[in-house]
C-alpha cells in the first residue's frame, strides 16, 4: 500500500503521508507525491492541493537508508520542481518538524502553514551533505541570503513562530491544523500559486560569504560542506534559478560520495543503533529514578551531580572530607551560575536545582536513593568499602553504579550481597558537557538495571552504550594501545608537538599529549601503578611514568609533557622533556629517527582497530558501531570519519591487514599480532559493520 493517500474536502485535495517513524522521503513516497500533485492538478474539481502529514513529524527528510545505493526515480528535486510548477496553488500543512528534504518539498509549495509547535530546519550539513533538492536556492529567496546560510551551516531547526517572522513559514495556528489550512487554501486560491523559483534574493552585501567562511573556519576543519553551503547560496545571488539548482546538485552529488559523509551518515545511524541491546526491548521493566546519591565530591562526581540535577532528579552529594565536600558544592553552585549568566538557565531553574541538592557525611542519609552513582578515587579497595558500606544502608531494589573508567565491576559487586544491582556507569569529564556514558554490565546485573540505565543515560541526554566488563571496557582498553604508540613514537623520535598537530591536522579534537595534560598525567599513572597485567617492555608508558614520578601532572601543575607558563593553558614545549625523551632513548637503546605524519596516524590509530576488533572478538562491544559512538563522544575521534572501526572498514580491511602484519614485522608481536577477526574479514572482504 502507498504511504501517500488522497482525499478532497470540498474543492480542496489533500495529500497525505503516513510513512513511519518519521515520514522520510523514500521511493515510495517521493513517487506517491509526484502522482497525487500530476492527479490533482488535473481534477476539475480541485482548486488547491494541501500536503499534509501523520504521525509526529512533517517529512524529516530524505530517507538517509537509501544514501549510498544506486537512486531509484522520481528524484527528489524533480518532485519539488513539479509541486513549483503545479497550476494549482500548493499548501504545505506542516503540524510538527519539516527537514531537509521535508522542508524543501515545504519550499516547492506555494504556501505554508505550520502548527505553532511546528518547526523547519535543513540539518544535511550533519550528514556532510548541502540541502540538494533546491532548498540551497529557494531559501535565500524567502528569508534572505544571510539567515539561509546561518540556518544550512548551523543544521538547527527554527521554531514555527521565528520562521513566520523570517518569512519561511505564512500562517501559524494553535490548533485544528487541516481546517485552518482549507480555509487558508480558499485565500491562496484568489492569490494564485506563489512559486519561490521566481522570487528575487533580497539584496545582499556580498561580503558576508567570505566572512562567514572565517567565522566557521575553526569549528568546520577540514569539512567540504559548508564551503559548498556558502557556494552555492552565494550562487542564489548572482545565477538564475535553474543554474543555482543544477550547481547545487553538482555539489550534492560531490558531497554524498565524499567519505565524509559515509563517515557521518554511520555516526547518525551508529548513535541510534547502540539503543538496541540484545535481551533489552520495550518490555524489560525499569525502576524509577528520582533520587540519586553521589559519593565523591571532586570534579568528577560534581559534574555528575551537577548533571542529574539539571534532569530534574533529587541529588545528595556525599564526601567523607569537609574541604572536598564544600569544593564540590562550590563547583556545583558555580556551574549554575555561569548558566545563568550565559542565559542558559533561568534563575528560577537554578533555585529549583539548588533547592533539590543536599549534602552528607553519613551513608545512613542514603536509606530511601533509588541510585548510587559513587565517583571516588580509582582504586579497588577504596570502591569496594564505599560498596560494602551502601550495601548495608540502601533500600532494596535502589542501583549501584560506579563510574570507575577502568576497574572490574564483577570485583567492585563482590563488596555487596546483590550484584544483580551492581552496574558500571563510566561519565567522561566535563560529566555535564560529554554526552558518552558507558553502561558496563556485569556478570550478574539485571536487565532491569540495564534498561534503568538506558533510560537514564537518555534523561540525562547522553548517548548510552552498553558494554561489556574488562579492564578500561571498550574506550578506555583501545586508549592504551593508542596511548601505547603515542609513547613509543616519542622515544623513537617523533617530537610531542609533532604528534599533536598531526592528530588535529588529522581531525582529532586533541592530539593525545595535550590530552594527557588536560586529564592529569598523574591520573593515568596511578591506573596503570595497580595494574598487574602490564606488558614486560621498559619502553611502555615510559616517558608519561617518568612525568607523573616528577610530579609533571599536565595543566594543574604549570608543566607536564608540555610547559603551561602563567597558568595559561596553551601548551609550549619544553626543551628539558626533549632532552628526558632522547636521553630515555639512549638508555633504553631505542634508536631514533625522523618519523613521517602517516606512520604516527598509522600506529596509534590501527593499535586502536586491533584492540577494538579484540573487543569484539571478546564480545565485549555488541557492535562495531558500538566502539565508534564511544570513540566520537568520549574521545574527540572526528565524527567525518565515522570512528575507528568505520574508518578501518573505509580504508579496507585487507589494506589495514597488511599494515598491521608489516607493524608486527618490525615492531613484534607483542603488541601487533593481528586479531584473527581482522585476519578473517581481510580475507573474505568483509567489514566489521557487516557482523
Ligand atoms: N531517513 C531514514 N530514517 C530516519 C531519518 C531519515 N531522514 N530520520 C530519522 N530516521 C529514523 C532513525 O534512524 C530512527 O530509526 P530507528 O528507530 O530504527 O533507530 C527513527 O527514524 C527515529 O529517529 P530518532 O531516534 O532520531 O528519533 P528522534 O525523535 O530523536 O528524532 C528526528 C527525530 C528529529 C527526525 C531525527 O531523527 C533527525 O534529525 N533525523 C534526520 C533528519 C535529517 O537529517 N534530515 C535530512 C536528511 S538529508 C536530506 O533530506 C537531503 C535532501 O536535502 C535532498
Amino acid at each position: 500500500m502507498s504511504p501517500v493517500s488522497t482525499a478532497d474536502h470540498g474543492e480542496v485535495t489533500v495529500i497525505t503521508i503516513d510513512n513511519p517513524p518519521v515520514n522520510a522521503l523514500s521511493q515510495s513516497v517521493r513517487e506517491g507525491l509526484l502522482n497525487g500533485i500530476v492527479d490533482a492538478e488535473a481534477a476539475d474539481n480541485c482548486k488547491a492541493i494541501i500536503i499534509q502529514c501523520i504521525g509526529w513529524t512533517f517529512i524529516a527528510g530524505a530517507d538517509i537508508k537509501e544514501f549510498g545505493k544506486p537512486l531509484l526515480e522520481p528524484y527528489l528535486p524533480d518532485v519539488v520542481a513539479r509541486i513549483d510548477a503545479c497550476e494549482k496553488p500548493v499548501i504545505a500543512a506542516l503540524h510538527g518538524t519539516a527537514l531537509g528534504g521535508g522542508f524543501e518539498v515545504a519550499l516547492g509549495c506555494h504556501y505554508r502553514i505550520s502548527l505553532s509547535r511546528g518547526a523547519v530546519g535543513l540539518p544535511e550539513v550533519n550528514l556532510g551533505l548541502l540541502p540538494g533538492a533546491s532548498g540551497t536556492q529557494r531559501l535565500p529567496r524567502l528569508v534572505g541570503a544571510e539567515k539561509a546560510m546561518d540556518m544550512m551551516l548551523s543544521g538547527k531547526s527554527v521554531k514555527a513562530p521565528a520562521a513566520l517572522k523570517v518569512g519561511a513559514v505564512d500562517r501559524i495556528v494553535d490548533d485544528n491544523l487541516l481546517e485552518e489550512a482549507v480555509a487558508y487554501a480558499s485565500e491562496c486560491v484568489e492569490q494564485g500559486p506563489r512559486r519561490t523559483s521566481t522570487m528575487d534574493v533580497p539584496e545582499v552585501d556580498t561580503a558576508i560569504f567570505d566572512a562567514t567562511r572565517q567565522k566557521i573556519a575553526p569549528r568546520t576543519r577540514g569539512l567540504i560542506s559548508p564551503e559548498k553551503i556558502i557556494s552555492a547560496v552565494a550562487l542564489s545571488t548572482k545565477v538564475s534559478f535553474e543554474e543555482g539548482c543544477a550547481k547545487e546538485r553538482a555539489f550534492f552529488v560531490e558531497c554524498m560520495a565524499s567519505p565524509q559523509s559515509a563517515g557521518l551518515r554511520h555516526a547518525f545511524f551508529a548513535e541510534r543503533g547502540v539503543a538496541r541491546v540484545p535481551g533489552i526491548g520495550k518490555d524489560t521493566p525499569k525502576r524509577e529514578l528520582n533520587k540519586v546519591a553521589v559519593i565523591g565530591a571532586g570534579t568528577m562526581g560534581a559534574g555528575i551531580a551537577y548533571n542529574c540535577l539539571t534532569s530534574g532528579m533529587d541529588v545528595i552529594l556525599l564526601d567523607n572530607n569537609d574541604a572536598c565536600l564544600e569544593r564540590g558544592n562550590q563547583t556545583i553552585r558555580g556551574l549554575y551560575k555561569s548558566g545563568v549568566e550565559r542565559g542558559k538557565i533561568a534563575e528560577s531553574a537554578m533555585a529549583d536545582g539548588l533547592g533539590r541538592f543536599s549534602t552528607s557525611q553519613d551513608y545512613t542519609d542514603l536509606a530511601d536513593v533509588d541510585i548510587v552513582i559513587e565517583a571516588v578515587f580509582e582504586s579497588m579497595a577504596v570502591k569496594r568499602e564505599v560498596f560494602a558500606a551502601l550495601d548495608k544502608v540502601l533500600k532494596p531494589g535502589a542501583v549501584l553504579a560506579t563510574n570507575t573508567s577502568t576497574l572490574s565491576i564483577d570485583e567492585i559487586a563482590a563488596a555487596t550481597d546483590r550484584s544483580q544491582d551492581v552496574i558500571g556507569l563510566h561519565f567522561f569529564s566535563p560529566a555535564h558537557i560529554m554526552r558518552l556514558l558507558e553502561i558496563v554490565r556485569g556478570a550478574d546485573t539485571s536487565d532491569e538495571v540495564i534498561a534503568t540505565s538506558l533510560a537514564l543515560a537518555r534523561r540525562l541526554h547522553k548517548i548510552g552504550v552498553v558494554v561489556g566488563n574488562c579492564f578500561g571496557f571498550v574506550g578506555n582498553r583501545m586508549l592504551y594501545s593508542y596511548g601505547r604508540e603515542n609513547q613509543l613514537l616519542l622515544l623513537e623520535g617523533a617530537a610531542p608537538e609533532f604528534i599533536d598537530k598531526t592528530f588535529s591536522d588529522w581531525g582529532m579534537a586533541m592530539g593525545p599529549n595535550a590530552v594527557g595534560d588536560l586529564a592529569g598525567l598523574d591520573v593515568g599513572y596511578k591506573v596503570r601503578q595497580e595494574r598487574t597485567d602490564l606488558p614486560d617492555d621498559p619502553r611502555f608508558y615510559r616517558i608519561a611514568d617518568m612525568l607523573a614520578e616528577q610530579a609533571r601532572y599536565g595543566q594543574k601543575t604549570g608543566k607536564g609533557m608540555y610547559l603551561y607558563e602563567d597558568g595559561s593553558r596553551k601548551p609550549t614545549p619544553d626543551p628539558e622533556v626533549q632532552a628526558m625523551i632522547d636521553a630515555e632513548a639512549e638508555r633504553l637503546g631505542v634508536e631514533q629517527r625522523d618519523i613521517s605524519a602517516e606512520e604516527i596516524v598509522e600506529r596509534c590509530i590501527y593499535g586502536l582497530v586491533v584492540e577494538g576488533a579484540r573487543i569484539l572478538e571478546d564480545k565485549i562491544a555488541i557492535r562495531s558501531g558500538d566502539i565508534d559512538v564511544v570513540w566520537m563522544n568520549g574521545y574527540g575521534f572526528p565524527r567525518y570519519r565515522g570512528g575507528p572501526m568505520h574508518y578501518a572498514d573505509s580504508v579496507g580491511l585487507d589494506k589495514v591487514y597488511e599494515k598491521v602484519c608489516e607493524f608486527e614485522e618490525r615492531f613484534g608481536s607483542i603488541y601487533w599480532e593481528p586479531p584473527e577477526l581482522l585476519k578473517k574479514l581481510a580475507a573474505t572482504n568483509g567489514k566489521f559493520s557487516d557482523l
